[in-house]
């Protein structure tokens, strides 16, 4: 990568991660989430280099980089480089206008950790080369773009949510995401005294990829049997508690506790907006728990780390919620902590923590921020 002794960017883009308020595994199920991006993102910069086809990317916290040639590129066993090829892939099925480019890129944010380093990849990559040749992409292409080559480059059937609060969130909001429509309304974020703290457990379960997939084929087949007696359902989203019920006798017990479970969610996504329009954070709280015990249980997505965390949080008055956030298996919490409160509860979470498993806790505050921007020029 000789490029980076002397590059010269012309472009730079900051690409952030993202948490989510409240709404898990309801993305894929076309159900309702309450995601916003923070201020833990990734920088990339990018220039063109003259040449028709030959591109190369560097990522300096990988000390690792990738030379490959637009008109003949194929999949990757290294996991980092199937989110730039899946971009391209994509960009390619639109556009003809891609050229030779060289790019960096620069993490500030924790990998495997569910704030999704994976999106802010994606979608800052995405961002950047629409910027830098022009290709007249919307924001909304690109979130649909950079989702798409989450599923057939590198192999989650993950939902949007990711990808869309990445891109399109607004300093101060959560938006609360319909994502069968994909109708957004961004919500104030205005929870003073009270902090969004994140606690990462620094581990990072191999089941993650399997266990997500399996998930998303297990309420697909909740589907497949409710539309046996209601065949104008199409995903968990148009299903009713009473559709549930009356056909929770054709189900097992795991498809129908799936399938509660994302119903559930669902309301407790409504449900917290509006407790967050009342600032009501004691309901807000109480609904986050909610969402962990059914992860736990229902979903089956939590591990002993985040469970020890969650219930070690229930000892302090001063923290309403507390929850494990995104697709599970490890990663962070996301803790609805008083303002007085966030150091102590750092402190003894993480002694506490150390004390049972042996691995450091990291914590950071979670602020509501912009989706990907360009800073240069
Ligand atoms: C991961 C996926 C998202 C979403 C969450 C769980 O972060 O990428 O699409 O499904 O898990 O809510």
């Amino acid at each position: 990568m000789q490029f980076i002794k002397k590059f010269s960017p012309q472009l730079v883009v900051e690409s952030p991660g993202r948490i989510n308020l409240i709404g898990e595994h309801t993305d894929y199920n076309l159900g309702y989430v309450l995601p916003t991006a923070i201020k833990k993102k990734i920088t990339l910069k990018f220039a063109k280099n003259g040449s028709d086809s030959k591109c190369e990317v560097y990522s300096y916290d990988l000390k690792r980089g990738v030379s490959f040639d637009l008109d003949n590129f194929t999949k990757s066993d290294v996991g980092w480089e199937n989110y730039i090829f899946g971009v391209i892939h994509e960009i390619s099925k639109k556009s003809d206008k891609l050229k030779g480019f060289n790019c960096t890129i620069e993490s500030y944010m924790p990998t495997g950790s569910g704030i999704s380093s994976s999106a802010a990849l994606e979608c800052g990559f995405a961002y950047g080369l629409n910027e830098l040749f022009n290709l007249g992409l919307n924001n909304r292409e690109i979130v649909e773009l950079t989702h798409h080559s989450e599923h057939n480059y590198v192999g989650t059937k993950c939902g949007i949510m990711d990808q869309f609060a990445s891109v399109m969130s607004k300093e101060g909001h959560v938006i609360l995401l319909d994502c069968r429509s994909l109708e957004h309304t961004y919500i104030p974020m205005t929870i003073a005294p009270y902090k969004l703290v994140l606690l990462n457990t620094n581990v990072s379960h191999n089941l993650v990829t399997s266990e997500y997939n399996t998930r998303s084929e297990e309420c697909e087949q909740g589907v497949a049997i409710i539309k046996t007696e209601f065949p104008e359902v199409v995903s968990l989203r148009d299903v009713t508690e009473t559709m549930l019920q009356a056909c929770k006798p054709l189900m097992d017990a795991v498809i129908y506790k799936r399938c509660e479970y994302v119903l559930e969610e669902n309301n407790r996504v409504l449900e917290a907006v509006e407790a967050l329009k009342e600032n009501d954070l004691r309901r807000l709280g109480q609904l986050m728990y909610k969402t962990h015990k059914g992860l736990r249980y229902d979903y089956e997505v939590s591990c002993v780390e985040l469970d020890f965390l969650v219930d070690f949080s229930k000892q302090f008055d001063a923290v309403l919620g507390a929850r494990v956030m995104g697709g599970g298996f490890g990663g962070c919490t996301i803790n609805l902590v008083h303002e007085d409160t966030v150091d102590t509860f750092i402190e003894e979470a993480s002694a506490a923590y150390f004390k049972e498993f042996n691995i450091k806790l990291t914590a950071f505050e979670a602020l509501p921020s912009e989706g990907t921007s360009i800073i240069y020029p």
